[in-house]
């Protein structure tokens, strides 16, 4: 089989309805993709598979939805103001602009990362193993300057810089500060976790690879908050629980893999970071970060905003700032390995190929599509259970074409399901359900129906 790349991708998606360049009849814009119809599709079913594992069947977590736009100060206490930014180098030579930490992680195929390294120590580095310009190969750069990630705009009419706000580079703080109201209201007990999903914004440097990295992007996020002594446990737990998800949504356990960020590497606050990375087309890539944080979040908004965030345990008395074990993935960098893990061109019997999208059929954006067999003759009775099956799950409805084409154009987008009905139905109250893996036909019941594809499209 032809090994898939991105550029098979970026088509792909284009051709069958699920990312298109952003104003695209504008010339586009730099790195910023639209949904389509099939897009939004599968990044709502991924959300909901988010949701569901980690707020709906996990019994310490709560859900939350907190404004984009936040108090400034918030960012300020974080950190981010002073250093959510990146090390931005030039090449003299032919004027590229680079993300100087990256050039070491491309030079050593990444077993080299400059996390939490200062601008000296990439500087030196770069210098004495020759990393030259990877646009035209020559060795001639900038001192690196940090180049901060927050995008700001400002609130009210008067554009002044009193009036500065950002747009949120995470979703993780809108859950910080809302750790006591989640607690009082919830009457939550510690250990308990807040999840959040929603967009961030970084104006990246080095945005690419399709929407691996842009500079608007959805974040899957948990603040999952325990008492100190028990974190590094709680971190184990996370990152199997993570890794479970991932295998249960049908990536490939031998695309997947954990890298723990070694202690140079770590943030000053962080324990304990581990990467999921998955093999992407271009390589492998993070797709999740868990870290243990400790009770840096807390204590710096507590300290900034002058609020107790203590946590008052009720059986000993004991009041602390809880630790937080934050598993942290972006949805869009999620949808597009499951797109790269579940997109093939298969091999058909002799000279026959079809594009078929393997995706796990809970994930699918259309999980039933209907097809009458002569439109004139089964047309009213495909239109009538159509009307039915599409009030519990998305549906398309097919009459163009011979069944063949129609199975494939199904196929290529990922269709687990395609129902025809024929004269069988008319006399038999039966249909003709079509698996899209295994191509096999099964006779179902109109009144079975429902529960066999429940049955299939659930996690
Ligand atoms: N609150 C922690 C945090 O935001 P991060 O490692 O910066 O940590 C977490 O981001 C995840 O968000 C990443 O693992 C990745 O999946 C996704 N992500 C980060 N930056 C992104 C970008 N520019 N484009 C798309 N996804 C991004």
């Amino acid at each position: 089989m032809k090994k898939l790349t991105m550029e098979d991708l970026v088509n792909y998606c284009k051709q069958y309805g699920f990312i298109f360049q952003g104003s695209e009849i504008y010339n586009g814009l730099a790195n910023s993709w639209d949904f389509g119809p099939l897009g939004t599709l599968l990044k709502e079913n991924l959300r909901n598979a988010w949701k569901q594992k980690f707020v709906q069947e996990n019994k310490y977590n709560y859900g939350l939805d907190a404004a984009i736009i936040m108090n400034p100060k918030v960012w300020v206490a974080s950190g981010h103001v002073a250093s959510f930014a990146d090390p931005l180098i030039d090449c003299k030579k032919c004027k590229s602009r680079h993300r100087a930490d990256k050039l070491i992680e491309d030079f050593t195929n990444g077993e080299v990362t400059a996390d939490g390294w200062s601008n000296e120590e990439i500087e030196k580095y770069i210098a004495e193993h020759n990393i030259v310009c990877p646009v035209c190969g020559k060795m001639d750069y900038t001192p690196i300057r940090k180049f901060n990630l927050l995008f700001e705009t400002s609130i009210g009419v008067t554009d002044d810089t009193k009036n500065t706000v950002y747009l949120r580079g995470e979703t993780a703080q809108g859950i910080f500060t809302n750790f006591k109201n989640v607690e009082r209201s919830m009457r939550a007990k510690v250990p308990f976790g807040i999840c959040q999903t929603g967009k961030a914004f970084r104006n990246e440097i080095t945005p690419g690879n399709f929407i691996f990295r842009t500079r608007e992007f959805e974040q899957m996020e948990l603040e999952f908050f325990c008492k100190p002594g028990t974190d590094l446990e709680w971190f184990g737990y996370w990152k199997n629980y993570c890794m479970d998800f991932l295998r249960t949504l049908g990536l490939d356990s031998e695309k997947l893999r954990m890298r723990d960020h070694a202690k140079e590497e770590l943030a000053f606050y962080s324990k304990a970071t581990t990467d999921i990375e998955y093999l992407f087309p271009m390589g492998w890539g993070e797709l999740w970060g868990i870290a243990d944080r400790t009770d840096y979040d807390l204590s710096v908004h507590q300290e900034h905003s002058g609020e107790d965030l203590r946590y008052l345990d009720p059986e000993t008395n004991e009041k602390y700032l809880p630790y937080v074990i934050e598993p942290s993935v972006g949805l869009d960098r999620l949808l597009l390995a499951i797109l790269a893990n579940s997109y093939q061109v298969e091999e058909i019997g002799e000279n026959d190929t079809r594009e078929v999208l393997k995706i796990n059929p809970a994930l699918a954006p259309v999980k039933v599509n209907i097809l009458p067999l002569v439109k004139k003759i089964h047309g009213e009775k495909a239109t009538e259970i159509y009307s039915e099956l599409c009030k519990k799950f998305s549906c398309s409805y097919d009459e163009s074409g011979s069944i063949g084409k129609r199975y494939r154009r199904a196929d290529a987008i990922g269709t687990p399901f395609c129902i025809t009905i024929d004269d069988e139905t008319i006399n038999n109250n039966t249909v003709t359900v079509r698996n899209r893996d295994t191509m096999e036909q099964e006779v179902v019941n109109i009144n079975d129906l429902e529960d066999y594809i429940v049955k299939a499209v659930t996690l």
